[in-house]
C-alpha cells in the first residue's frame, strides 16, 4: 500500500502541464494550456490543461481527470504504477505500508484484488495443468496476451484453497465473504465459492476488480458463476472487459458488444480490442451510459435466431433515447463469435462489422417482415408501431431521413407523416415533460447553480448545504451531488478530489468541464445566490397548489397515467425524509 500522504505529495508536487506536456503539445491559454486531445482524434485543440486546479479535461471527448488518471489511461497504467512513476520523476520516496482502516469498498476490492492474485498463481502452478489444457483447447494460452491483461486465473476443485490462502495473508474471511468469494459453513468457518473453474476478474472502468465471473471445467452446474450482487458489483451497470478496451474505444470511436466471457476474450485476441461483454444480460440503460463518453457507435453482436434479432431489437429504444447510434451485427445460426471467430476467422468478422446494419434500419426491415403492407390494416399496424420510435430520434437529418422511408413504405406523402409525428411528439414531449419536469424540473436550475457556486467557493460548503445536495432530484445532478457528498466527508472540500475519487465518468467530466470553463462566470453574491436556490431546491419537494390543479386537469383530460406517475413521484419525494443515505 502507498501511504495516503504520499498519494498527496504527488498530486501537491507534480506539475500537470509539465507531464502532460511530455506526450501532447501544449499552448498557453488564458489560464489553461490547451492542444489536441490524445484520446480522441480532432483538429482543433479542446483538451484543456489547468495547473492550478491540477486538471485536464477535454471538452471534445468530454475526457477528464488529474494527472495520474492522465497517466493511467495514455500509459495504461494501474494507479500505483502511474503514482509511483510520477514519484521516482520527482524524488518523491515512498515507503509502502500495511492495510490499516479502510472503507468497505476498498476491501472489497482489496480482498478481491488478492483473490486474483491467488487465481493466477494456481493457473500457473503444476495442479492448474487441467484448467491450461483446457484454455489452450479454446485457443488461449497462458503465454498469449490475453491471458495476461485478463488476469486469467483459475480456482481448484477443493474447499479450502482460496480460503487457506487469504486466512494465511491475514484477510478478515468476514470481508471474503461480502465480497462473495467464500461462504459461510452451518457449522462455521468457511468454504470456498469458486471450484474447479476458469476465473475472470471482473474489473470496473478503472482496473479495480469488483466481481469475479468463473467458468466451470469439470462439468459443474451452473456452467458460470459470478460473484453476488453488492453496492461494488451490479451486473446490469458492468461491462466485462471496459479497463482493457477503453482506450481503443476512444480511438476507434466505436465499442463492439458481445454477451460472454470467451467471446469477449475471443475478440480481443483476434485484434477487436474495442469489444466489451454484458455478462450474459441484456444491454441496459446503464451499460449504454458507461459507454456513451467513449463510444461514437455502438455495435452489438448477435446470433441470427429469433432470440437474437428480438435481443437486438429491445436495444431500439434504450439507444435512442441515449441518443447514442447502434449497428447490428448478426452472427450465423447459433453462433456467438467465439465459435466464429474460431471457424471463420477475424477477416470473416471484419467483413460482418462491415456489413451490419444501422439499428433503426434493422428494426423497420423487421417490421416490413411483420406487417403486409399492400393492405390498409397492415399500413395501419406498421404506422402505429413505427411512429413512436420517429418521434424517438432526436437528431433533425436522421429524422427526416427515416420519415421518407417510411413514408415510402406506406405510400404516402412524407408531409401526412409529418402531421402525424408532429401530434405524435408533441404527446411524447408533453407527456416526457410532464414525467419529469413537473417534480423535478423546477430545481434542475437551482441544483445545478448550487453545484456551480460551491464548486467555484468550496468554503461556503456547510453541512446546510450537504443536507440540500442529499434532496436534490435531478437524476444526473443528484449522481453529481453525491459524489460531491462523498468527497467533503469532514475535512476541507477540495473540488479537485471530486474529479480524482467519483467513479462515475460522466459526473468527473462534468465537474472537470465546470471546473475549466475559460467564460466562468463571475458570482456577484455567492452566499446570496446558494441560500436562494437551497431554498428553492428544498421547497421543490412539496407538491403546490398549481401542481395539484395540474394534476386534476390531467385526470380529467384522459391523461390519467400520467398524472399518476406525477402523484408517485411527488410522494416519493416528499416522503423521502433528511434525503440522505
Ligand atoms: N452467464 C452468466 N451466468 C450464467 C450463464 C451465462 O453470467 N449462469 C453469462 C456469462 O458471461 C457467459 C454469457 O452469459 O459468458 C453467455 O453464456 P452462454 O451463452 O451460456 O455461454 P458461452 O459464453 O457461450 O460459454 P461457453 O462458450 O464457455 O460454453
Ligand atoms: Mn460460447
Amino acid at each position: 500500500m502507498i501511504p495516503r500522504e504520499k498519494i498527496e505529495e504527488v498530486r501537491e508536487r507534480v506539475s500537470i502541464v509539465e507531464v502532460v506536456s511530455g506526450y501532447v503539445p501544449l499552448t498557453k491559454r488564458g489560464q489553461n494550456h490547451v492542444g489536441l486531445c490524445p484520446f480522441h482524434s480532432e483538429k482543433t485543440p479542446s483538451f484543456t490543461v489547468n495547473e492550478d486546479k491540477k486538471l485536464f479535461h477535454c471538452f471534445g471527448c468530454q475526457a477528464s481527470g488529474n494527472v495520474v488518471t492522465f497517466l493511467m489511461r495514455h500509459e495504461g497504467m494501474e494507479f500505483p504504477e502511474a503514482i509511483r512513476t510520477l514519484a521516482r520523476r520527482y524524488n518523491i520516496t515512498i515507503v509502502e505500508e500495511k492495510r490499516a482502516g479502510k472503507g468497505a469498498w476498498e476491501l472489497v476490492t482489496g480482498v478481491n484484488s488478492a483473490a486474483a492474485d491467488f487465481f493466477t498463481g494456481e493457473l500457473k502452478a503444476p495442479g492448474g495443468v487441467k484448467a491450461r489444457s483446457y484454455l489452450e483447447k479454446r485457443g488461449f494460452s497462458l503465454t498469449g496476451e490475453i491471458a495476461e491483461s485478463f488476469r486469467l486465473g483459475y480456482a481448484p476443485d477443493r474447499w479450502d484453497a482460496l480460503t487457506g490462502y487469504l486466512k494465511a495473508k491475514g484477510f478478515d474471511l468476514a470481508f471474503a465473504e461480502k465480497a462473495g468469494l467464500v461462504l459461510k459453513k452451518q457449522r462455521g468457518g468457511y468454504y470456498d465459492r469458486f471450484r474447479g473453474r476458469i476465473v475472470f476478474p471482473i474489473t470496473d472502468a478503472r482496473g479495480n476488480v469488483v466481481a469475479f465471473g468463473g467458468r466451470t471445467i469439470v462439468g459443474a452446474e451452473p456452467k458460470y458463476l459470478n460473484s453476488p450482487e453488492s453496492p461494488v458489483f451490479k451486473k446490469a451497470d458492468t461491462l466485462f472487459g471496459m479497463y482493457q478496451a477503453k482506450q481503443n474505444i476512444t480511438k476507434q470511436g466505436s465499442a463492439l458488444v458481445v454477451e460472454g466471457y470467451f467471446d469477449l476474450m475471443a475478440m480481443h485476441r483476434d485484434g477487436f480490442t474495442n469489444a466489451v461483454a454484458t455478462m450474459g444480460t441484456a444491454l441496459t440503460e446503464g451499460h449504454i451510459a458507461r459507454l456513451r463518453g467513449y463510444a461514437g457507435c455502438v455495435y452489438t453482436l448477435f446470433d441470427s435466431d429469433e432470440a437474437g434479432k428480438k435481443a437486438a431489437l429491445r436495444g431500439l429504444r434504450l439507444f435512442l433515447n441515449e441518443d447514442v447510434p447502434s449497428r447490428v451485427v448478426l452472427l450465423p445460426q447459433g453462433t456467438d463469435p467465439d465459435e466464429f471467430l474460431g471457424k471463420s476467422g477475424p477477416d470473416a468478422m471484419k467483413r460482418l462489422l462491415k456489413e451490419s446494419t444501422a439499428l433503426m434500419d434493422f428494426y423497420l426491415e423487421e417490421l416490413s417482415n411483420r406487417f403486409d403492407l399492400q393492405t390498409a390494416r397492415g399500413k395501419a399496424e406498421y404506422l402505429d408501431e413505427v411512429i413512436e420510435y420517429l418521434a424517438m430520434i432526436k437528431n433533425v437529418a436522421e429524422r427526416g431521413h427515416y420519415s421518407s422511408h417510411v413514408a415510402t413504405a406506406l405510400g404516402i406523402e412524407v408531409k401526412a407523416l409529418y402531421d402525424v409525428l408532429n401530434t405524435e411528439s408533441k404527446q411524447t414531449d408533453r407527456a416526457s415533460f410532464l414525467r419529469t419536469a413537473i417534480p423535478a424540473g423546477t430545481s434542475r436550475l437551482a441544483e445545478s447553480t448550487i453545484l456551480r457556486v460551491i464548486l467555484k467557493h468550496p468554503e461556503l460548503l456547510t453541512n446546510e448545504v450537504l443536507d440540500c445536495l442529499g434532496r436534490f432530484q435531478d437524476t444526473f445532478l443528484k449522481r453529481v451531488a453525491k459524489a460531491v457528498g462523498a468527497t467533503s466527508g469532514g475535512g476541507r472540500f477540495e473540488p479537485s478530489d471530486v474529479v480524482d475519487s467519483a467513479e462515475d465518468e460522466e459526473v468527473k467530466s462534468w465537474i472537470a468541464g465546470e471546473l475549466l470553463k475559460q467564460d466562468d462566470g463571475f458570482i456577484e453574491s455567492p452566499e446570496k445566490m446558494l441560500e436562494d436556490c437551497i431554498e428553492k431546491v428544498l421547497n421543490a419537494g412539496k407538491p403546490r397548489e398549481t401542481t395539484r390543479r395540474l394534476i386534476k386537469r390531467l385526470e380529467e383530460s384522459g391523461l390519467g397515467e400520467v398524472a399518476r406517475e406525477i402523484k408517485t413521484k411527488l410522494g416519493s419525494s416528499s416522503s423521502s425524509g433528511s434525503g440522505r443515505e
